[in-house]
């Protein structure tokens, strides 16, 4: 058998006519920045996220960094990240001018630790990015609390985690304003690069709307310094079709991470991330951990099975963030993750004959070894 990572198939059965109709109708319509079909994808998107507003922009690190720009993050702040996550959220921090200041993660959830918080704020702490890691929800009550008594702005990195909850309420929607990435590969892909921002905020949404625009909301009258990133109207087309049937596609990811739960825990010395009775994960990722990684992944990929690790090497130890100081063991959760975890095929329309044999696999290999 042959399973790869990741797979569009099912959702592309789903509604690949729907999209080629829409993406036809843009075509037509002469229009392709900055029109009727971004400004009706905001609105359905604020309504899906529970927030009042939502921009489209160029990409997932934009979401995050227009976010910022917004909140008038920039040189000599401090922007509290988890230790654990993609490198865009540490990179969307470091184009402001601001400094990013990683925060170990939970070893039970690999999100950021909120008891960890309090003594990595310095009074040059402006703003806390809680990342919802592999699509499962921070505990936004406790970074809201630590949030409200320092007075810190709250950024969601609501990138893996699109759809999903924590006490009923969804993700992106807790802070002052949230980024998301609509990559492809993401629960809610786009057909190339775009990004969302969801907030409560008119000032807040007023100040994106110039920002991605070049600082204008009049042409050829610019107020600000800004950027180019809006979302084209061929994504915001792709977006609201795709929407619909998110919830749907979350449910089946939802089903698989079940069995895999059912079948992987307590195998030989594997850890899965614990989810909680306050959480919908939208299971974006479904990562295990074994101290024998390397060799679990090397026996899967002989047996045909594609796997990938996010992440290997993490933010605070890249080359790229050399120069922040940080050496090995200064974050010892966040380097154990990177050593130990592997995601597993996980996509609406992954079989169940093959999450078995991706199952039995495992199990075979712990036997062995
Ligand atoms: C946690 C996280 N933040 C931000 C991003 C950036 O999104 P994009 O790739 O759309 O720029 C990603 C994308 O992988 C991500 O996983």
């Amino acid at each position: 058998m042959n399973i790869p990572f990741f797979s569009f198939d099912k959702m592309q059965l789903n509604c690949k006519d729907e999209i080629k109709e829409e993406v036809g109708k843009v075509i037509d319509s002469n229009w392709y920045v900055l029109g009727k079909r971004l400004f009706e994808f905001e609105k359905v998107f604020a309504k899906y996220s529970q927030t009042t507003y939502a921009l489209g922009v160029g990409n997932g690190m934009d979401a995050l960094l227009l976010s910022l720009l917004a909140l008038g993050i920039g040189k000599g702040d401090e922007v509290i990240v988890p230790a654990h996550t993609f490198i865009a959220t540490f990179m969307a921090v470091t184009q402001t001018g601001a400094i990013p200041v990683p925060v170990d993660v939970a070893s039970e959830t690999a999100n950021i630790n909120p008891n960890l918080i309090e003594k990595s704020i310095s009074k040059n702490t402006k703003a806390i990015i809680p990342v919802h890691l592999y699509g499962a929800s921070c505990n936004m009550e406790e970074i809201l609390t630590v949030a409200k008594k320092y007075n810190l702005k709250v950024i969601e990195d609501n990138a893996q985690a699109v759809g999903g909850t924590f006490k009923g309420k969804k993700t992106g929607s807790f802070g002052d304003v949230n980024a998301t990435s609509f990559y492809p590969i993401k629960n809610l892909g786009a057909l190339g690069d775009a990004g969302g921002i969801t907030t409560n905020n008119l000032d807040i949404y007023q100040k994106i709307q110039k920002i991605r625009n070049y600082g204008s909301s009049e042409k050829y009258v610019h107020d600000r310094v800004g950027v180019n990133s809006r979302m084209d109207e061929i994504q915001a087309a792709v977006l609201s079709v795709k929407l619909k049937y998110l919830d749907e596609w979350n449910r089946d990811r939802e089903k698989i991470a079940e069995i895999y739960w059912e079948n992987l825990n307590l195998i030989g010395d594997l850890k899965l991330f614990a989810s909680n009775k306050y959480q919908f994960s939208v299971n974006h990722i479904f990562a295990i951990r074994s101290k024998k990684r390397d060799e679990l992944q090397t026996f899967l990929q002989k047996n045909g099975i594609e796997t990938l690790i996010h992440y290997p090497i993490p933010p605070h130890l890249q080359k790229a963030y050399f120069e922040l100081g940080y050496k090995k063991g200064n974050f010892p959760i966040a380097e154990e993750i990177a050593k130990t975890v592997l995601s597993l095929p996980i996509y609406p329309g992954l079989k169940s004959s093959e999450q078995d044999y991706i199952i039995k696999t495992i199990r075979n290999f712990f036997e062995k070894s």
